[in-house]
């Protein structure tokens, strides 16, 4: 039987064949001369030997690590893994292998990541926009009323810049809806901030979802640039016809699998825990502050602040020396400001700055 992914899928995709890489060929000898590389290593400072070769086609022990460690609980995930540079590049290689350019499209629910609209418009691929609610959850009329519009929907869940889980009741109902429509795809860039909120054990009924998952949040690891795509079979197929060569670097993938063995995990899950008291202390002290109007609740490493000052407070902020990001742009989010969580100190500043300006005001 056909699959959703495979009813999607652009014809000049569907009749890609992936490069061949030297990699990807494989092969048996004593002498490699098949991938013009040098064959013995230059140093450069420290470094460790062997950078001479190219890395693994897609390091699998990474994708093993990462399935281990989202899996949860007893049951195996239905699903394959895939790392990338980054949860930017797995938005882009769905929208580039599920995409033709100038005909087919994407659905949004803003406010939310802008990456999802700019790679569908990096490929003139349309982007319809479906806003959120006023409790930002998802308009599920408006959506299903116009899923058949569309390949791909993207998810955010925590949401970013709101800070919020998108409801799991309608998250099924949407992969009700999509079944022969479009491939459902959640950004769960910080699952691990609220890890029970998760959806990827959808993946065992609903083989046209998709998550994309990263190390840039709770693992604090965003200068690798390392994210995952967690897919059905019948997707990851044909990602794979997409995938850059060699998408990991050796010293990526070292650093990876050291965050992911059972050590790192747990060195991330305690940061994770010291994060949220430190967010949750801030979240109450701003909540008392006479300038501002209302904290979103969060579920991650932000908060998301409205203020009802007649000054722009990110600016004020800026003036500080203290650099936030403006969320004024998006009509939903009119004088808010997106704060991450830093340390305990670098709130308290932020606070004290706070505090000045509305004893100033
Ligand atoms: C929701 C969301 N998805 C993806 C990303 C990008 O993650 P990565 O650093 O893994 O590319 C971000 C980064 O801010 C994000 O907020």
């Amino acid at each position: 039987m056909e699959s959703l992914a495979q009813k999607l899928v652009p014809e000049a995709v569907e009749k890609l064949i992936p490069y061949q890489s030297a990699r990807r060929i494989g092969g048996n000898g004593h002498l490699w001369l098949n991938a013009n590389e040098l064959e013995s290593s230059c140093q450069y400072g420290e470094q460790k030997e062997g950078y001479h070769r190219y890395p693994d086609f897609l390091p699998q022990d990474i994708a093993s690590a990462y399935l281990a460690f989202s899996q949860q609980g007893s049951e195996p995930l239905a699903c394959e893994a895939v790392a990338v540079r980054g949860a930017d590049e797995a938005i882009d290689l769905l929208i580039r292998t599920f995409c033709q350019p100038g005909v087919d499209k994407i659905m949004v629910c803003p406010p939310t990541y802008a990456m999802y609209e700019f790679c569908a418009d990096s490929i003139a691929a349309e982007t319809v926009k479906v806003p959120l609610n006023q409790d930002f959850q998802l308009d599920m009329a408006a959506i299903k009323s116009q899923l058949s519009e569309v390949n791909l929907v993207f998810l955010c869940s925590p949401n970013n810049p709101t800070g919020n889980i998108i409801e799991r009741a309608d998250i099924v109902d949407l992969l009700e809806a999509a079944k022969d429509q479009a491939l459902v795809v959640v950004d769960e860039a910080y699952i691990e901030f609220a890890p029970q909120s998760t959806v990827v054990d959808l993946m065992r009924e609903y083989p046209h979802l998709v998550v994309i998952r990263t190390l840039s949040k709770a693992f604090g690891l965003a200068a690798i640039r390392c994210g995952f795509l967690l897919a059905d079979t019948s997707v990851m197929s044909y990602v794979m016809r997409l995938i850059a060569p060699y998408p990991i670097a050796d010293p990526i993938a070292e650093i990876a699998l050291n965050a992911l063995a059972p050590a790192g995990i747990d060195k991330m899950q305690t940061q994770v825990g010291q994060l949220v008291a430190t967010r949750d202390w801030f979240a109450n002290e701003l909540a008392s502050l006479s300038i501002v109007d209302h904290v979103m609740p969060t579920a991650t490493n932000f908060v998301l602040v409205k203020f009802n000052t007649a000054e722009c407070m990110y600016q004020y902020l800026c003036s500080k020396g203290i650099v936030t990001r403006n969320q004024s742009h998006e009509p939903a989010l009119a004088d808010c400001v997106r704060i991450s969580i830093g340390s305990r100190e670098s709130m308290q500043e932020t606070l004290q700055a706070l505090k000045d300006y509305q004893l100033s005001a």
